[in-house]
C-alpha cells in the first residue's frame, strides 16, 4: 500500500487551509476595532496562511459577539471566550495553547500595533536565525506615539527595572507585540507566571538559554475607540512577576501579599479600638468586637482588589465571598488559639507559642480563603 496514504487516508480531499501563524489577539471591550483588525491583518498578510484567534475576557461590550459575526463570515477567524476571568498574560497565553500553527504572534487589539509588521517578523522566524521576532518602541525608528510624559516615564522606568532584575536584553521588554516559534513557545509555557501585562517579559525570563531575539522598531499608534486598561494595578503586577521570579518557588507573590494586608489589618484593628474605646467612650468588649469586624472586611476588601485582583468578586458573590472569609478567618482563630495554648500548656516559651499560634491560622486562613472564597483552583500562583 502507498505509505502516504497509509498515514493519512484523507490528504487528497483536504484543502491547504492549515494556518502557518496563528495571531493571538487579546480583547477586553473592543468591539469598535475587530473588524478593522481583521481587514488590516488581512491587507498585511496576503500570501500567508494566517489565522487570527481572538481571546476575550467576556467583555460587556459584546466585543465576543462581534468576532463570532467576522468568524461566521471568514474560517480565519475564531474566537476564545473566557468567563469569569480577567488577565492580558494569560489570555495570550490560552490563545497560543490552542494553536497548532508552526508560528504565534501576539499583538493588541485595539489597532495600536502595526499590523505591517507581521510578514516580516514572520519571514525573521522563518529564517531559523531567531527564537523571537519583538516589535519595539524604543529603538530607532521606533515612538509612543501620543503617549504623555507620566506614562512614558512610567513605562521607560520599568523597562530599566526589569532589565536589571531579570537581565533582560531588550529595548522594549514590555512590548505586547511579538512573535515567536509554537515548540519554543510550549518549552516555556509551563514556567510562565501568567499574572498581568508582561507576557513578554515572563517569556524572556523563563529562557534558558536566552532567546536568541530581533527586534522590529514601530511607532504606537494612538487609540482611536475604546480606552486603555493599564491602571494602577499593572504597577503591581510588574512587581508581583518580579517576585514570581525571583522566590516564586519558596513563598507564592500571592501569600506575601495575604500577609502584608494581615498586618495591615492589625494596624486598622487597633485603629478603629482607639477611636471607639479610647476616643469615643464604648465599653471595652464592645469596642474589641466593633475593631475586629472592621478589620475583617477590610482584609477582605483589600485581599479582593490586590491579592485576588484577577477573581475579584462583585455584586452579591462579594457578600456572599465576606461571609465565608469571616468564617474561615474565625475556625482560623480558633486553631490559632488552640494550638498555642496546647504549646504554652506543653512548657514552651509564650511568645513563640503566640507566634506559632498566628502562624498556624495564617497558613489556614489564606489556603482556606483561596478555595473557598476566591475560589482559586491552584493557590500557589
Ligand atoms: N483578554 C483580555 N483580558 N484582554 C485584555 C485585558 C484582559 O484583562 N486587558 C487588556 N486587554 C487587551 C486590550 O483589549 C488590548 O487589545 C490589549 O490587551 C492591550 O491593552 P491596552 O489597555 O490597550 O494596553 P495599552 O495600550 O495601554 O498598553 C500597551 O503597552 C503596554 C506596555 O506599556 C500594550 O501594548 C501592552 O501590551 C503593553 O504591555
Ligand atoms: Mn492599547
Amino acid at each position: 500500500m502507498d505509505a502516504r496514504l497509509s498515514q493519512d487516508p484523507f490528504a487528497e480531499d483536504r484543502p491547504s487551509t492549515v494556518p502557518e501563524i496563528s495571531i493571538v489577539i487579546p480583547t477586553f471591550n473592543e468591539k469598535e476595532n475587530v473588524t478593522e483588525l481583521v481587514r488590516l491583518v488581512t491587507a498585511a498578510m496576503t500570501g500567508v496562511r494566517w489565522e487570527l484567534i481572538f481571546v476575550d475576557d467576556n467583555s460587556p461590550d459584546g466585543t465576543a459577539r462581534a468576532v463570532r459575526e467576522l468568524a461566521a463570515a471568514d474560517g480565519r477567524v475564531r474566537c476564545i471566550q473566557r468567563l469569569g476571568r480577567r488577565g492580558l498574560s494569560s489570555a495570550c497565553i490560552e490563545g497560543m495553547l490552542s494553536s497548532s500553527a508552526k508560528y504565534l504572534a501576539v499583538m493588541d487589539g485595539d489597532l495600536q500595533h502595526d499590523e505591517t509588521l507581521l510578514p516580516m517578523m514572520f519571514d525573521a522566524l522563518q529564517s531559523g536565525d531567531v527564537d523571537i521576532a519583538v516589535a519595539t518602541r524604543y529603538a530607532d525608528g521606533g515612538g509612543t506615539g501620543d503617549w504623555d510624559a507620566r506614562r512614558e516615564q512610567l513605562s521607560r522606568a520599568s523597562t530599566g527595572l526589569a532589565k536589571r532584575v531579570l537581565q533582560v536584553e531588550l529595548s522594549d521588554p514590555m512590548s505586547g507585540f511579538f512573535a515567536i516559534e509554537r515548540e519554543t513557545f510550549l518549552g516555556l509555557a509551563p514556567k510562565l507566571s501568567g499574572v498581568g501585562f508582561k507576557i513578554l517579559l515572563d517569556l524572556f525570563a523563563s529562557a534558558d538559554p536566552p532567546l536568541r531575539v530581533r527586534e522590529f522598531p514601530y511607532e504606537f499608534r494612538s487609540r482611536k475607540a475604546g480606552e486603555t486598561k493599564v491602571d494602577g494595578m499593572v504597577a503591581l503586577d510588574f512587581i508581583t512577576m518580579l517576585l514570581q521570579k525571583r522566590i516564586g518557588r519558596l513563598v507564592p507573590p500571592r501569600f506575601v501579599y495575604f500577609c502584608l494586608i494581615g498586618g495591615s489589618g492589625l494596624v486598622v484593628h487597633m485603629l478603629t479600638l482607639w477611636l471607639t474605646f479610647d476616643v469615643g467612650g464604648v465599653a471595652f468588649a464592645a469596642s474589641q468586637a466593633i475593631a475586629t469586624g472592621v478589620a475583617m472586611v477590610g482584609n477582605f476588601t483589600l485581599n479582593n482588589l490586590i491579592t485576588y485582583r484577577e477573581s475579584k468578586l462583585s455584586g452579591l458573590d462579594w457578600f456572599r465571598g465576606l461571609f465565608l472569609f469571616c468564617l474561615a478567618c474565625s475556625v482560623g482563630a480558633v486553631a490559632n488559639v488552640g494550638v498555642a495554648a496546647y504549646l504554652h500548656g506543653e512548657g514552651t516559651l509564650w511568645l513563640l507559642s503566640g507566634l506559632a499560634g498566628v502562624l498556624v491560622s495564617t497558613v489556614w486562613n489564606y489556603a482556606a480563603t483561596a478555595f473557598y472564597v476566591w475560589r482559586v483552583p491552584n493557590s500557589a500562583r
